[in-house]
């Protein structure tokens, strides 16, 4: 970490802290009598665990109905803290709903190291769905950003058990999927939580290669000289105003790499967006707190190397490729110029109009060696456009693509893991918009409809390959605490791609 060494960064700087935290989430048929709060489910009007010593009226002075999110604690000196959870009305029993319930308890007793959360026979989900929704909402809701903190007062999560009567060997294994999809997602988040000047493209090369290996992964890293060789104009113009190396890394996940070495039918392209920081380059961004987020414009890149964490833990069966477009976007006498003109890979050129729609420049690249590869399915993430944070807000992505079944199958993800993403339109009256006087295409639309012209730019790369784009730049983060959204980063995507591309059919 030579470059960054003015920042005095410590030689035992990780950059993925909740690696090393592992919450140990087990199945018995009563909470061991060391958990600090045990929580109870409780339905408005429903019956109240004999432990609480309450009764409704009482809870109802104290503002609690037992809807999904309200909690109420009642503490005990020499036992376990009693926790009634809100489950809210009988069509809330979803596996949604059961990550917001678990989040509301543990949220409640953010000081505890060891909890224990009852579910009966009758919650009306299967036993993997309640394994699995149940660890993946307690790591999440407890995670936080502490890496740089050098008193940390937050309390690690160490054991959590789930008392149920149900099948321990089946709520078992949603807990294993559980904690694997949860990990995903916490890799991510702490990518993108990292300083820029901590993580920058090159120390996110290196990373990838360690960490690589344990998780069935091939990793190749393309850097400024192996770039030039495969013609990457656009991931090389946006980071010609940087003093940092820009890096491509490339992940392959092959199902089974140690059988038969047969090819799957089914092979995924995935590509990240990995701006590691977004200055706006010569088009700088107006001075503006929002910059501070700007550290978070590789979360497509992060998400889509969570999601690639998982794959061999989850037993995925497709074979999966997927690009890093890491570079930062910086101003400087070498920095690309409005005007100048970009080839990206495969040839086509890009008259640059704004140097602060770098993301698709980074993306061209990633998305034209994808379709080289002839894969079924290429998907894009990325957090490209301010337009899809004003269209959607935070708690919802922006979908586009050219093939409705595929971007059906990344909207019941989306739908399944609670991140939410909703379908805007690839209009193509819009195109023209992207047109050069002197390149085959310019990087920058009109006023509106800012979200659907960055996509529409992007699937000029694809070919005819079915593809779907996600555009994060709302959900990338949250300002506070929302349920098992953790303040910063979300590690939006890292889930919902860990299930499309699991779930993928493969024949
Ligand atoms: N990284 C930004 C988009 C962004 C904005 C992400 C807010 C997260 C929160 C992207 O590179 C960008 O600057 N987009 C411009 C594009 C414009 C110049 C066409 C935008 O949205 O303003
Ligand atoms: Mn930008
Ligand atoms: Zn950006």
């Amino acid at each position: 970490m030579a470059d960054s060494a003015h920042r005095l960064i410590p030689a035992d700087f990780t950059p993925l802290p909740s690696l090393a935290a592992t919450t140990a989430v087990t199945v018995a048929p009563d909470a061991p009598a060391d958990a600090a709060a045990v929580g109870y489910p409780v339905a408005p009007d429903g019956a109240l665990p004999g432990e609480l010593g309450l009764d409704w009226e009482s809870l109802r002075a104290n503002g609690f109905e037992g809807k999904v999110g309200q909690t109420f604690a009642s503490p005990r000196v020499g036992a376990s803290d009693v926790v009634v959870v809100g489950i809210g009305a009988d069509d809330e029993r979803t596996e949604a709903k059961l990550r917001d319930i678990v989040a509301a308890f543990v949220r409640a007793e953010s000081r505890a190291a060891s909890l224990a959360f009852v579910v009966g026979d009758t919650y009306p989900l299967d036993e993997v769905a309640i394994g699995a929704a149940i660890a993946e909402a307690a790591v999440l809701t407890r995670y936080q950003y502490t890496a740089l903190k050098t008193k940390p007062k937050h309390v690690a999560l160490d054991t959590l058990t789930i008392v149920t009567p149900l099948d321990a060997e089946l709520v078992g294994d949603g807990i294993r999927t559980g904690l694997v999809s949860a990990r995903a997602a916490t890799i991510a988040r702490d990518l993108a939580n990292t300083p820029p000047g901590h993580l920058t493209a090159a120390v996110f090369g290196e990373l990838a290669a360690s960490l690589g290996p344990k998780y069935g992964l091939e990793v190749t890293l393309a850097d400024k000289a192996k770039l030039i060789e495969l013609g990457c104009g656009g991931l090389l113009g946006v980071n010609a105003g940087s003093t940092e190396e820009p890096r491509m890394i490339q992940l392959h996940y092959r199902p089974g790499s140690a059988g038969d070495g047969s090819t799957p039918a089914t092979h995924i392209a995935l590509v990240g967006k990995g701006i590691m920081y977004d200055s706006g380059g010569i088009s700088l961004k107006p001075s503006d707190p929002m910059h501070l987020l700007m550290k978070m414009d590789m979360g497509g890149a992060a998400a889509v190397f969570g999601a690639m964490t998982a794959l061999q833990d989850l037993g995925c069966a497709s074979e999966v490729t997927a690009f890093l477009m890491c570079t930062d976007n910086m101003p400087s006498g070498s920095a690309t110029k409005l005007g100048d003109v970009l080839t990206i890979r495969g040839g086509t050129t890009v008259e640059v109009k704004n140097t602060d729609a770098e993301g698709r420049l980074v993306l061209a690249d990633g998305l034209a060696l994808s379709a080289e590869l002839k894969p079924t399915a290429i998907i894009d993430i990325a957090t490209l456009t301010g337009a899809a944070l004003m269209a959607l807000g935070a708690s919802t992505a922006a979908a586009f693509g050219n093939d409705q079944p595929l971007v059906d199958k990344v909207i019941a993800a989306a739908t399944a893991t609670d991140e939410p993403a909703w379908q805007l339109p690839l209009e193509k009256k819009y195109r023209p918009q992207l047109d050069s006087d002197i390149a085959d295409l310019g990087n920058l639309g009109g006023r509106f409809a800012g979200a659907t012209t960055a996509a529409l730019f992007l699937n000029e790369f694809v070919g005819d390959i079915p593809w779907a784009h996600l555009d994060i730049a709302g959900t990338m983060q949250v300002d506070a605490d929302e349920s098992w959204r953790s303040k910063g980063a979300t590690g939006y995507g890292a889930r919902l791609l860990t299930r499309l591309v699991v779930d993928y059919p493969t024949s």
